[in-house]
């Protein structure tokens, strides 16, 4: 723990280093996981946190050490010149990491931008290797060909190391397990099976059709021996192995059936600016009314300090513990 007395320490001697910041809470795909077709009602703009307000929060919280900053949304990058926003972030002396969570549909167009503005590294969403399953699963035909280019983008400009996430569900891409963990044989990619996390508007999917990491593993097992590796850059939830000689690693994210909690180094600023201790749970403190009077901020962020929780509530197939979420998308996932 930090000697620096004023540091963003919690009530369980956690040092908060880690910001995701969601821009947007719109996405270009509608996954099964993650959003419902319809029915989602979108900010308005005047509620979204302009650039510079963004910039303003993570001004304030880099002396109180925060040191690592990821952009998620929704989707990141269908809000208009985000590479604007980076460049303003990695302007802020003491931020050393930033780094983008994206379906990479519009990571072609951007990577070069984005990567000028200072932007270091890109996890991928990305739950199947199969062109007709990704778009089935995005709900969004067309995707795979666009994700794959962004996918290419995001190589040729450097931004490394590079972190494909792979929600597991059960009868739709269970069978790629394996797939998945062969590929990082060859290429340098982090492959991080997550479990599903129950939100109001996929139950069925998170009831019925889960499958643990613990399973994951045990198939992936089955093409031969795993050895546990630190990871790569950027300590978060999870837990890596790799195959011996392999390229990449293959990680996972274990919400459900164990929780990564202790570890917790993280809080999340919503797009209409609520700054949030804990990824679910209905916690949240409003940044966004004292900063538009000109107030001070950091009793609003101690405040959220004291508060986080020692760990999440979720249970597996209810959505106690999610604080009413509908969709991840709403807070960043
Ligand atoms: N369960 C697990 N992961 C989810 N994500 C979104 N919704 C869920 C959910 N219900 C994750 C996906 C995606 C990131 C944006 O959030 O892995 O990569
Ligand atoms: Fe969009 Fe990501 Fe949610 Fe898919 S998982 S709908 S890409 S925010």
């Amino acid at each position: 723990m930090s000697a620096d007395p004023d540091a963003m320490v919690d009530g369980f001697g956690r040092r908060i280093e880690y910001l995701r910041i969601s821009v947007t809470d719109k996405c270009n795909l509608r996954c099964v996981y993650c959003m419902p077709l319809e029915g989602l009602e979108w900010l308005k703009r005047d509620e979204l946190l302009t650039y510079e307000e963004i910039a303003e929060i993570v001004r304030v919280m880099a002396p109180l050490g925060l040191r690592r900053v990821r952009f998620t949304g929704g989707e990141p990058l269908v809000r208009r010149d985000l590479p604007e926003l980076v460049a303003m972030v990695a302007a802020v002396p003491g931020i050393d990491d930033l780094s983008l969570s994206t379906n990479a549909v519009l990571l072609a167009e951007h990577a070069e931008a984005l990567k000028a503005a200072g932007l270091h590294r890109v996890n991928v969403s990305l739950d199947s290797l199969r062109p007709e399953r990704v778009d089935a699963i995005a709900r969004r035909p067309g995707s795979y060909a666009r994700i794959m280019e962004g996918l290419r983008a995001a190589e040729e400009v450097g931004f490394a190391p590079l972190k494909i996430n792979v929600v597991l569900m059960g009868g739709t891409n269970d069978d790629e397990i394996a797939d998945f963990a062969a590929l990082t044989r060859e290429r340098p990619w982090h492959v991080r099976f997550i479990e599903v996390m129950p939100t109001a508007s996929n139950l069925d999917l998170s009831r019925h059709n889960y499958v643990s990491c613990a399973e994951a593993l045990r198939r992936i097992r089955a093409l031969g021996e795993l050895e546990p590796v630190g990871g790569p850059t950027g300590n978060g939830p999870a837990t890596y192995y790799r195959f011996p000689g392999a390229a990449g690693s293959i990680g996972v994210i274990t919400p459900m059936s164990h929780t990564f909690c202790d570890r917790c180094n993280r809080m999340r600023l919503t797009a209409d600016g609520q700054l949030r201790p804990c990824l679910f749970g209905d916690l949240q403190t409003d940044l966004r009314t004292p900063l538009r009077a000109g107030e001070p901020l950091e009793p609003a962020i101690r405040h959220t300090l004291r508060v986080k929780p020692e760990r999440h509530e979720l249970v597996q197939g209810s959505t106690s513990g999610s604080g009413g979420l509908v969709a991840l998308s709403q807070t960043g996932g």
